[in-house]
């Protein structure tokens, strides 16, 4: 990309994801399978590794389902790269997004190294479903091009994208963070200020706290009451279930960072959702949760 001058929207097309995880893999593919040329940074060797045959795995199965040709599989193929080094995919990054442990000390330590790493125009966006990009923007010399760009999970499959804007994120960078999650088939919707939980799982954590509380009162079990957001509400799954795809882990943490930052009673996080945590029953990720898995 050549430098934009202020206030125009600049044109993306190398995106470098940090964090090569459930979340980051799927963000590479999915800008890899758009056309841009991706890299998805991690630190560890063997979590590099298994993101990329996972990612190989998912390719494949794509072409032998006849939902991808072969062309446009080699072709996204092409465009995706997983690598333990940074410098040299900063140097050209047009965007960047964090996906990185959703740790403030970690994501702010990635922001300053990016701020130093990438050209002037590079947008840092911050998957984060727990901080507001301003809580990384002040640890670089650019907040105007930072932003949250949170995708859902499985990233490959989920059509939103929610861009928040803080106070001094600016229109180019909106308007190009848009475009890009656009031009990754996406629907963007934007927030024009931070709130906990933007606007998804703001709405998702109301059902899941009743689900918590129909289930610790003795009123169902979780499997029916699964089975009532699917078959009364046509949710494609239940809250339980969700919560094991999410990672109950991540969906702990969430809670208690918004606890932390309110400070009310409501927030904290569910005794139920407490217990699993501390047993380290994440989910799937773990193999059990409030299900078992294979
Ligand atoms: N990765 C990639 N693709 C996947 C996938 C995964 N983990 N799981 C399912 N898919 C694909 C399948 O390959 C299939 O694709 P195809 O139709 O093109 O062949 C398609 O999704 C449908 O899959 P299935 O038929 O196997 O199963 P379902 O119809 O039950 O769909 C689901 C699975 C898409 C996960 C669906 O159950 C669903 O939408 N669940 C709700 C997910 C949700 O609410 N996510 C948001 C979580 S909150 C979040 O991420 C925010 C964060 O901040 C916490």
């Amino acid at each position: 990309m050549t430098e934009h001058p202020a206030g125009q929207t600049p044109q993306i097309r190398n995106i470098v994801v940090i964090g090569s995880g459930a979340m980051g893999r799927q963000i590479g593919m999915v800008a890899a399978v758009a056309g841009f040329s991706t890299t998805v940074q991690d630190v560890s060797e063997d979590a590099v590794r298994n993101a990329e045959q996972d990612m190989r795995t998912w390719l494949d199965g794509r072409v032998a389902k006849g939902r991808m040709d072969q062309p446009a599989a080699d072709a996204a193929w092409a465009n995706l790269e997983f690598t333990t080094g940074l410098e040299q995919a900063a140097a050209t990054a047009d965007l960047v997004v964090e996906a990185a442990t959703e740790r403030l000390d970690v994501k702010r330590s990635i922001f300053t190294r990016l701020d130093g790493l990438t050209p002037e125009h590079t947008i840092l966006a911050t998957n984060s479903s727990t901080y507001g990009s301003s809580a990384v923007a002040d640890a670089t010399n650019r907040p105007d091009r930072v932003c949250n760009m949170h995708f859902f999970n499985p990233a490959l499959v989920m059509k939103c994208v929610e861009v928040v804007r803080h106070g001094q994120t600016s229109d180019a960078t909106v308007d190009a963070v848009m475009a890009v999650a656009q031009a990754m088939g996406k629907e963007p919707v934007l927030l024009n200020k931070e709130i906990p939980g933007f606007v998804a799982n703001r709405l998702m954590g109301a059902i899941r706290a009743e689900a918590l509380e129909l289930l610790d009162g003795g009123v169902a079990s979780l499997e029916d009451i699964d089975t009532a957001a699917k078959t009364a509400l046509g949710h494609p799954m239940g809250p339980f279930e969700l919560m094991d795809l999410v990672g109950l882990d991540v969906t702990y943490l969430i809670r208690q960072a918004h606890y932390d930052e309110t400070g009310d009673e409501a927030e904290k996080p569910q005794r139920l959702l407490e217990e699993k945590y501390r047993a380290g029953e994440f989910g799937r990720k773990t193999g059990k949760g409030w299900y078992s898995y294979d």
